[in-house]
């Protein structure tokens, strides 16, 4: 895993400096994704393309799913862009995981005996510039269980 010491990113997303715009990864995944199946998330550096010449380019892109390291790409200044396509895929223990923290902490969310099940669960990039750093990124998507459970009468809510 990345060393979380001084990673940059976006203070505010809808107005970037110009340095965030060269720097902080864009990441495009679909918002929805089935549990088992494999999809893909391309990640950019950064929404102004970042320059890939001697002395000054991105050196590696990171991809992580739910704090699970996915890949690592490594790049060269020959490269015409600073990009990488990461092939991932959420798992069901992902959605139980996030339900145990719904139930304890939030007090309400899916109980998973009901239905469909899901979870929004943390896409993130982090990308290394040879000059300004570390800086990253993060999305949720949502995982949705294949397993649709025979249908039970809710009992679930923050009442309980
Ligand atoms: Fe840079």
């Amino acid at each position: 895993m990345s060393s979380d010491i001084n990673i940059q990113t976006a203070k505010d997303h809808d107005n970037l400096t110009e340095m965030e715009k060269k720097h902080v990864p864009f990441i495009e995944a679909p918002s929805e994704v089935i549990a088992g199946e494999p999809f893909d998330v391309k990640v950019t550096v950064g929404s102004v393309p970042h320059v890939m010449e001697e002395g000054h380019y991105i050196q590696w892109i990171e991809l992580y799913l739910n704090g699970d390291l996915v890949g690592k790409e490594e790049l060269q200044v020959s490269d015409e862009k600073a990009e990488a396509v990461f092939k991932a895929v959420g798992t069901e223990e992902m959605i139980s995981v996030r339900e145990i923290i719904n139930c304890t902490i939030h007090g309400f969310g899916v109980c998973g005996t009901c239905g469909t099940r899901s979870a929004i669960v943390n896409l993130r990039a982090v990308e290394s510039c040879s000059i300004h750093g570390l800086w990253e990124y993060s999305k949720g998507i949502e995982i949705i269980s294949p397993i649709v459970k025979a249908g039970k009468k809710c009992t679930w809510g923050p009442h309980l």
